[in-house]
């Protein structure tokens, strides 16, 4: 892997998504993306043996890095395909982010969202004024999103196999860059790869000696199994806690990108997932999701070198009542698992 590092000629697809793709974006989301903070901890640092940074998405407007895609794609829509709307699918970031974007833009946003998703996710998108329907477990999510924008005439916005969506991700590893200098290793969550994509875009460009490190759970291993074949390589839907990286296989996009710039794939447990959740809440006070923290777990699991490591925590939409059972010890795994 990793064996082209100049960002800027990236190609997705036969589209480019370059480094100056990632600027643009940049240029779009300013003052109305928010800037995230970089948080830092010595406690942290010391159970991981390494200078940890971490971008946090999870104070990210609708809580992920979502936004950043969904603002910057509905952005470039025509007056005319304003007008007629947006459909897309989403495990929930995705559709949240772009319910908010929609409202700020003035775009009707229609969305299939998970029916066994966090609710939290569902009622956001709602309360931003989407029109939220759901998909089930064994149903072609894309196929269903995709067919009933074209019987609308509506935009099918994709939740990661789009230029601009993962230009908009990427200015995430942009900004932490240009407040964090001389990282070694940058670590970002990988579900159809669209956030590592854009991220790994921006950082080997302006660092090519930063290692870029993707993490899937276990459950959850598409990206790692399809890197170790060289192909892209379905699987079973994941039964993982970490709900937003249930994907079956990495976008084709996505993963021409990753396959280029994406130095290695991690895998964390479960349990270890639950790890990171407890650790983020109780050590560093902050909220993340599964999906959000299974970066720090694979720092915290030692799945990962560098000195100065850069994380991206990429949401904190986590149902309460999860929350509680993990924080309070009960063991939870799988998607729809309830120990407690
Ligand atoms: C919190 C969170 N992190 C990471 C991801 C993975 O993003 P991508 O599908 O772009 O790889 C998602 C996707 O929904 C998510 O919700």
């Amino acid at each position: 892997m990793a064996d082209n590092c100049d960002g800027a000629a990236a190609r997705a697809g036969g589209e480019p998504v370059g480094l100056e793709d990632v600027q643009k974006a940049a240029a779009t989301l300013a003052g109305v993306a928010h800037r995230t903070p970089v948080l830092t901890s010595t406690r942290l640092d010391g159970r991981a043996g390494r200078r940890l940074y971490l971008k946090a998405e999870n104070l990210q407007r609708t809580g992920s890095f979502k936004f950043r895609g969904a603002f910057n794609r509905l952005s470039a829509l025509s007056a005319q395909e304003r007008r007629r709307g947006v459909v897309a699918f989403s495990s929930g970031n995705h559709g949240q982010a772009l319910a908010l974007a929609g409202q700020l833009l003035d775009v009707p946003v229609s969305v299939y969202m998970a029916g066994d998703g966090p609710r939290v996710k569902r009622l956001a998108a709602a309360g931003y004024g989407a029109k939220v329907q759901f998909y089930g477990p064994d149903g072609d999510r894309h196929a269903l999103a995709a067919q009933a924008a074209a019987q609308q005439g509506a935009v099918f916005v994709p939740p990661y196999e789009d230029a601009l969506v993962i230009a908009g991700q990427g200015t995430a590893a942009l900004e932490l860059l240009e407040e964090v200098s001389d990282l070694d290793t940058l670590v970002v969550p990988i579900g159809g790869g669209g956030l590592i994509s854009g991220c790994a875009v921006a950082a080997k460009a302006i660092n090519p000696a930063i290692r870029v490190v993707g993490v899937e759970p276990e459950a959850g291993n598409d990206t790692y199994l399809s890197v170790a074949a060289g192909r892209r390589i379905t699987i079973d839907l994941p039964d993982t806690i970490a709900d937003g990286l249930r994907t079956t296989s990495p976008g084709e996009r996505t993963f021409e990108i990753l396959t280029r710039l994406v130095d290695e794939v991690v895998l964390v447990s479960e349990a270890e997932i639950v790890d990171a959740v407890t650790t983020l809440a109780l050590t560093m006070k902050t909220v993340a999701e599964p999906s959000g923290a299974v970066g720090v777990a694979a720092v915290l699991a030692g799945r990962v070198t560098g000195r100065r490591v850069g994380v991206i925590l990429s949401g904190g939409n986590i149902d309460a009542d999860r929350l509680a059972r993990i924080i309070t010890g009960g063991v939870e795994t799988g998607a729809g698992t309830k120990l407690k």
